[in-house]
């Protein structure tokens, strides 16, 4: 029995259906958290040879995992006796206080359609820390007990591996897209070793249209990863740029808040209705408004009870009655969006 974690690499993923490997019906059950009886079933219904002791072959393996990954459930039957999980009156978004690495392990491998993230890299709070080394501006009283923005993912690279790891791990190796943001000193130090675990397509540049800090040019533009599971889903339309404009937020609720309309353009440009999206340093959950907004499913964390509260409410009030109460207007202004 191969394991499809170690040995498979992104590129890989998508053609390994045609290498002769051997896989077992009880080893993809407990790796994919299928039941194994419904997994022979299906393999009995639709006349998937098996060898004599069981296994299927790696030419049929991606009709298996198609299968297995369109169990939605999945993700509910994992989460369901999480009782820190808090589910919201539509039943389809979960979110619950962790850290992004635990969150993800408890996760069912081949889960989750698209990852859009914007991690708390620990560079970018060390960059920011202005005169004698204080964090000045509007978020000096408003980040973490440890007089720091926001709780920070710790960022060496074995933390990173993991992190990366797990999200190729939970996205879907017939269709995962995966959209991490980096500012500009995380893009260097880290950046490359998205290319260890995904097959990567782009590099977005977020132009923030206002300027911001910084002591050499002050910053106006954040990046955005694109990467695939290895597969070769499209996103929505080839005419869609690399460049993307909107507005910073100013003064915003919670520290770092995202545009949900930067989340907007990522799930717009790959996922379809009912998709599930991803967000494991969730914040103030604007991923979670913009996942609504295109139809889809949302799971998320974050390791903060601020970010919990912040996003608990925001996405309770938008559901009841459409309105984002920590961004009541859109950040494209006037700039032509391509979902529209
Ligand atoms: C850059 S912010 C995300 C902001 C978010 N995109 C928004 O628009 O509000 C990063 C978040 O990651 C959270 N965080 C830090 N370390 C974490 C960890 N180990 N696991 C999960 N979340 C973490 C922080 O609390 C913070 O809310």
């Amino acid at each position: 029995m191969t394991d499809l974690h170690t040995e498979i690499s992104p590129q890989e993923a998508c053609t390994h259906a045609s290498v002769e490997k051997i896989y077992g019906i009880a080893s993809l059950a407990r790796e994919f958290s299928v039941n194994e009886k419904e997994l022979f079933q299906y393999i009995a219904e639709h006349h998937i040879p098996l060898k004599s002791n069981g296994d299927i072959t790696g030419k049929h393996l991606q009709t298996v995992l198609a299968f297995i990954e369109d169990q939605d459930h999945r993700i509910d039957d994992s989460l369901c006796d999480d009782s820190d999980a808090i589910e919201f009156s539509d039943g389809r978004i979960k979110i619950l206080q962790d850290d992004a690495l635990g969150f993800l392990r408890k996760l069912p491998a081949g889960s989750v359609d698209v990852i859009v993230t914007d991690p708390a890299y620990s560079g970018m709070n060390n960059k920011l820390k202005l005169g004698h080394g204080r964090i000045v501006g509007q978020y000096a009283n408003k980040g973490a007990a440890d007089g720091k923005w926001f709780s920070e993912f710790q960022d060496t690279e074995e933390n990173y591996a993991a992190f990366l790891s797990e999200c190729r791990r939970v996205l879907k190796r017939s269709s995962g897209h995966l959209y991490i943001m980096f500012d500009s000193f995380s893009l260097l130090s880290l950046g490359s070793m998205v290319r260890k675990y995904f097959d990567v397509k782009n590099l977005i540049t977020w132009d923030k249209v206002n300027i911001g800090m910084g002591h050499y040019f002050r910053r106006r533009h954040e990046y955005i990863v694109f990467a695939t599971n290895g597969n070769n889903r499209k996103i929505r339309n080839r005419s869609f740029p690399d460049v993307w404009r909107f507005k910073r937020i100013h003064r915003a609720s919670y520290p770092t808040q995202k545009p949900v309309e930067l989340f907007q353009a990522m799930i717009y440009a790959s996922a379809e209705k009912d998709f599930v999206v991803c967000d494991p340093f969730m914040g103030s959950a604007s991923s979670a408004i913009a996942a609504i907004r295109n139809d889809c499913r949302f799971i998320g964390c974050d390791i903060s009870s601020k970010a919990m509260d912040v996003a608990s409410t925001r996405i309770a009030t938008y559901l009841d009655s459409g309105k984002d109460i920590f961004q009541p207007k859109s950040m494209a202004g006037e700039e032509k969006v391509f979902w529209k």
